[in-house]
């Protein structure tokens, strides 16, 4: 089980869901933000939200309904991923 100890599969199973949650806000309509700084005040946001010793606070997801639409100039995906084989 030493692989576990060089990619944790909680956290890349944490990620898998958070991904997965931000794509249905999305296309529920509101807007979702993925913010991990605030794990600095891990212990006190735990308390905060009666987080069970069993579980840990890995990241918060900011969710709500936009005010704005911004419009971002992104790159043709072809320009930005490669699949290797
Ligand atoms: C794992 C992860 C953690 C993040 N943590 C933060 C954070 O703590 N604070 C922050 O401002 N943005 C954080 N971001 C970035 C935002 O979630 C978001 O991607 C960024 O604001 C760009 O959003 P936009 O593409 O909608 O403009 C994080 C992104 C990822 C993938």
């Amino acid at each position: 089980m030493g692989f576990r100890k060089s990619a944790p599969s909680a956290i890349q199973s944490v990620a898998a869901a958070v991904t997965t949650m931000l794509l249905v806000f999305h296309q529920m309509g509101l807007g979702a933000v993925w913010l991990v700084s605030p794990i600095q005040a891990k212990k006190e946001i735990e308390t905060i939200l009666k987080v069970p010793p069993t579980m840990a606070l890995v990241c918060l997801v900011a969710v709500g309904y936009p005010d704005e639409s911004p419009q971002k100039d992104r790159r043709p995906l072809d320009q930005v991923l490669e699949f290797v084989s």
